[in-house]
């Protein structure tokens, strides 16, 4: 019983009889009219009946129609510029497949848990379709970028032997006889072998953090792309990060109209994101700080309050550069000139989102590597491989990460990451 036509193709169809197969989304009549929303998992589409026309037993067959009931419906397609999606059907047939009974999401309110509890079934709804759809367009534009510029995908692991971000957002499990093992946080280490190997790569998979944050912006489980490029300096990978966020912007604006109407999301200061970004350093994102009336220390990083505040200081993303090494990971370069400060940048997102991408120049002396990951107390035997790379034709190499769920967040104009993924992971969430 496979559908033959989908509502997203009616158009093509104009005229002629279609079967459609799909749930109730909606139903309401008025006089001898009836009216029953159909969703396919493509379109909403406006079915009607007139009683007198239809005949009584396919007409009667309204009373039936719960909420989410399962059916085909037949008739003929009709352009018609009022019906929602411009298309109308005009009822021959219904054949029922399954009565849903007591379907618990209604056309009325309901609260972000009861919707959050009930996931599975609210994916069924206008605004997760939208956001899901553009997820998906998203996730493509990513892999577009990076696929005609000529990187190689490169899958990195899931289980791993040792932390990448830091050991505290860990999450641990056993590995047989092995001791433990380790949810990667990061696929970094690996493509940095791999970039070795291929020149320019990415990776692009889920990644976890054992993250104790209850914020709008924190996922225990997230997707992240990271593009990792041999001889590639600092300025090297913000120009690429610039290129890549102006092109995956521009693509889901393309593509993804419809559903931002859905989420009446105004698109306006996304049209804005174009090359050039502004670029400060981290000494000047302190002082816009301090501008604005933040009591900030200079050598903390920036927490999502001071990221809203420097993010919206500018139209576009804006990047910053040279953190104090002190705040980030072992593997970044240090500035040669000045080793206080990490060959590092984090690019913002503007409308008060904070960081989309975090990226550096990796360090690529084996002997300043190795004091640097004793310093960080991290155990030297299970990055003996990640030292490999710089005893072997070490050059200098760069990359990033991009998290998916927080620049859906951006594009879509939510105020909450829990919505950009179809089933979030957060410290009080595990389900459904
Ligand atoms: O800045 P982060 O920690 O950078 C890295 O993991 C590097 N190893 C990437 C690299 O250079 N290859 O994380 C990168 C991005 C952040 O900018 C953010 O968008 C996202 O990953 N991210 C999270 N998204 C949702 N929930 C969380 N808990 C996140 N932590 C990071
Ligand atoms: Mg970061």
């Amino acid at each position: 019983m496979a559908p033959e036509v989908y509502i997203e193709n009616l158009s093509e169809h104009v005229g002629k009889e279609v079967k459609i197969y799909g749930w109730v989304y909606n139903k309401r009549s008025s006089g001898k009219i009836r009216f029953i929303l159909v969703r396919d998992g493509t379109g909403i589409l406006q079915c009607v009946m007139a009683k007198g026309e239809t005949p009584d037993e396919v007409f009667d067959k309204y009373d039936l129609l719960t909420q989410e009931t399962s059916l085909i419906v037949s008739g003929i397609v009709n352009e018609d510029k009022r019906a929602p999606g411009g298309y109308e059907l005009h009822i021959k047939n219904i054949k029922i497949i399954h009565i849903a009974q007591d379907y618990p999401i209604t056309p009325k309110e309901h609260g972000i848990d009861f919707l959050m509890d009930h996931r599975h079934l609210w994916l069924r709804s206008r605004r997760p379709h939208a956001i899901l759809r553009i997820r998906h367009r998203l996730v493509k534009a990513i892999r577009d970028f990076f696929d005609s510029k000529g990187f190689v995908l490169i899958d990195a692991p899931i289980l791993t032997p040792a932390a990448c971000e830091g050991t505290t957002t860990l999450f641990e499990t056993d590995y047989f006889d092995l001791g433990k093992a380790y949810l990667s946080q990061s696929g970094q280490l690996y493509v940095e072998a791999a970039a070795m190997a291929f020149g320019k790569v990415y990776c692009f998979g889920p990644t976890f953090r054992a993250e104790k944050s209850k914020t709008r912006r924190h996922l225990t489980e997230f997707w992240m792309v990271e593009p990792e490029v041999a001889f590639y300096e600092l300025e090297d990978i913000m120009n690429l990060a610039e290129e890549f966020v102006e092109y995956i912007v521009g693509r889901v604006l393309e593509t993804s109209k419809k559903e931002f109407e859905i989420l009446e999301r105004n698109t306006e200061p996304l049209e804005k994101i174009k090359r050039p970004f502004p670029r400060i350093s981290y000494n000047e994102a302190v002082e816009i700080l301090k501008n604005n009336g933040v009591n900030f220390q200079w050598g903390n990083d920036f927490g999502n309050t001071d990221e809203t505040i420097i993010s919206q200081q500018f139209e576009k993303p804006v990047l910053v550069h040279h953190y104090p090494a002190a705040v980030k990971a072992f593997y970044m370069k240090r500035d040669p000139n000045d080793e206080t400060y990490a060959l590092a940048f984090d690019m913002l997102a503007p409308e008060g989102y904070g960081e989309i991408i975090g990226g550096s120049q990796r360090e690529d002396d084996y002997d300043t590597l190795l004091k640097r990951i004793k310093e960080h107390n991290l155990p030297v035997e299970a990055f003996d491989w990640y030292l490999d790379l710089r005893k072997y034709g070490s050059v200098p190499h760069s990359g990033f990460g991009l998290g998916v769920e927080r620049t859906l967040a951006w594009i879509c104009g939510l105020d909450h990451v829990r919505e950009t993924i179809p089933f979030p992971r957060m410290i009080y969430r595990i389900k459904p």
